[in-house]
């Protein structure tokens, strides 16, 4: 009799120390998995339009950051009331560019990076223009999207 009490003993612990084994592993797996694993923005696949806001809250010749999916994008105003669309990611090793109005240029704080109003890449480290994004404005409202 004593024995089966202790095997009984025995399958319970077991099955404690199984199901809490597998709980630690859920715990531990799942938060890593789901680190790992991009969201998913629609702005990824290039099919996402995202409201920039109304052009007449932008000033001529300024530029805001906006969420463009999981990326900043930058929006300019420029002098001649163009409005230019970029992925505000620099493309040396990935900081925020913002615009500097009094140069007119669109410039990157960690390695002093530049680039014109057309994205192009003018000076300090950065390798390649930045992305660009198609602009559509309709009832004064700025639309941005990838270009196709
Ligand atoms: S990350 Fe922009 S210049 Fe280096």
């Amino acid at each position: 009799m004593p024995e089966s009490g202790d095997k009984g003993r025995r399958r319970f612990l077991n099955f404690v120390l199984g199901a809490g084994s597998l709980t630690f592993l859920s715990a531990v797996t799942y938060p890593v998995l789901k680190y790992l694993t991009p969201p998913d923005t629609g702005a990824e696949s290039g099919n996402e339009t995202v409201s920039a806001g109304k052009v007449n809250d932008l000033a001529l010749n300024s530029g805001k950051i906006v969420k463009f999916g999981n990326q900043p994008a930058i929006v300019i105003r420029r002098q001649d009331n163009e409005v230019k669309a970029f992925l505000a990611v620099c493309t040396h090793l990935g900081c925020t560019v913002q615009y500097m109005p009094a140069d007119r240029v669109i410039w990157c704080a960690c390695h002093n990076g530049k680039y014109d109003l057309n994205g192009i890449n003018i000076s300090g480290p950065p390798p390649r223009p930045l992305t660009p994004l198609k602009v559509n404005i309709q009832n004064d409202e700025i639309f941005i999207s990838r270009e196709a």
